[in-house]
């Protein structure tokens, strides 16, 4: 017996060399300390040993099953450590990977034209704010004076989520936001996407951009509308335009206006884009804030009054770079963008 416990004490050390698993480890586990294992067949046979033989060999085959298990022990961690390094390594990230032939973009022209117009209104005392995309028909329609059987609501005209939520048809449903959170006075501009059932050409997309201006506090008339807008569209496009106001309706404006500025081609003098007139049409809507909304957005109309103005940025991008189809602000393609 002692020959069978010596046998396989160095059997377990031959083949735990060979291992290269954890599972391959249990096996052997199980092959040497299992129930029906060789340790344990061998001591099955205790029983035919001599009264003084069995204590000695007990305390041997004892010695051996807590060396083979020691040594599993010690084995089963080496392996872990193995794996567990193993694991790191693959999974480190070389930090000093060379980053130099990632291509860096740059401001787009329309976000450029937003910035310069947004920069030009803070310097004028104005604050910039933010509305949603996706509006109430009641913030986009009926908060603005908007009559229930006007053309605008069609559904053929605009884009509706459900009866009560649309993709907005203008930046002016932030007029009613602004002064619904910030009350008067007020002094904000907004610009963001809007969005109308149009066809593709190359002067309209059914996703385009606007500016939305909004002034109000007391004694506040169209002589203040017109200063500013001059003041800004000279700042814009430069001291020598000219501006136009046409009266005009909007539902939300009273009085309202289109304003013309110089034709950008001829600067005035007459040529084929402006038709011989020397004016370039509708660069923007303005007009005296409509006192039923005043009233909506709980401002008291006897004590405030107000304008309001919105112009399609996407115009004014293409008028300053001289970009002449709209659709290519809109392409994404890098050997339009990269002239920019
Ligand atoms: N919202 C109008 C449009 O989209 C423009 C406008 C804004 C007119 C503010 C008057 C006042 O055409």
């Amino acid at each position: 017996m002692r020959e069978k416990l010596n046998h396989i004490r160095a059997m377990v050390l031959e083949d735990i060399i060979n291992i290269i698993g954890l599972d391959e480890l249990e096996n052997l586990r199980i092959k040497y300390l299992g129930k029906k294992g060789e340790l344990t067949l061998v001591l099955r046979e205790m029983g035919k040993l001599t009264a003084e033989e069995r204590p000695v060999m007990g305390q041997l085959a004892n010695e051996i099953r807590n060396e083979i298990e020691d040594t599993l022990v010690s084995f089963k961690e080496k392996l872990k450590k193995e794996v567990r390094d193993d694991k790191i390594k693959k999974e480190t990230i070389d930090v000093t990977i060379s980053t130099n032939n990632e291509k860096l973009g740059h401001r787009h022209p329309l976000l450029a034209t937003v910035e310069e117009l947004e920069n030009l209104f803070i310097s004028m005392g104005f604050s910039v704010v933010n509305g949603p995309e996706i509006e109430t028909v009641e913030n986009n329609f009926d908060a603005l004076n908007s009559p229930i059987n006007h053309p605008s609501r069609d559904l053929s005209d605009t884009f509706y989520i459900n009866k009560d939520l649309l993709l907005r048809t203008h930046t002016s449903p932030v007029q009613i936001r602004a002064m619904k959170e910030m009350g008067a006075p007020l002094r904000i501009v907004s610009a963001g996407r809007t969005f109308r059932f149009d066809s593709v050409d190359d002067t309209h997309s059914p996703m385009f951009h606007q500016l939305e201006g909004l002034v109000i506090d007391e004694k506040i008339s169209m002589a203040n509308l017109i200063h500013t807008l001059d003041i800004f569209i000279k700042e814009l496009f430069g001291d020598d335009m000219k501006t136009r106001y046409r009266p005009h309706h909007f539902p939300f404006t009273e009085p309202s206006a289109e304003v013309d500025v110089t034709c950008f081609d001829c600067r005035g003098k007459g040529c084929s884009h402006c038709n011989n007139t020397g004016w370039s049409m509708e660069l923007l809507g303005c007009g005296m804030v409509h006192p039923n909304v005043l009233e909506y957005c709980g401002i008291d109309s006897e004590k405030y009054t107000g304008f309001a103005f919105g112009m399609g940025i996407d115009r004014i991008t293409m008028v300053k770079y001289g970009i002449n189809d709209i659709r290519l602000l809109f392409e994404n393609d890098n050997r339009f963008l990269e002239q920019f």
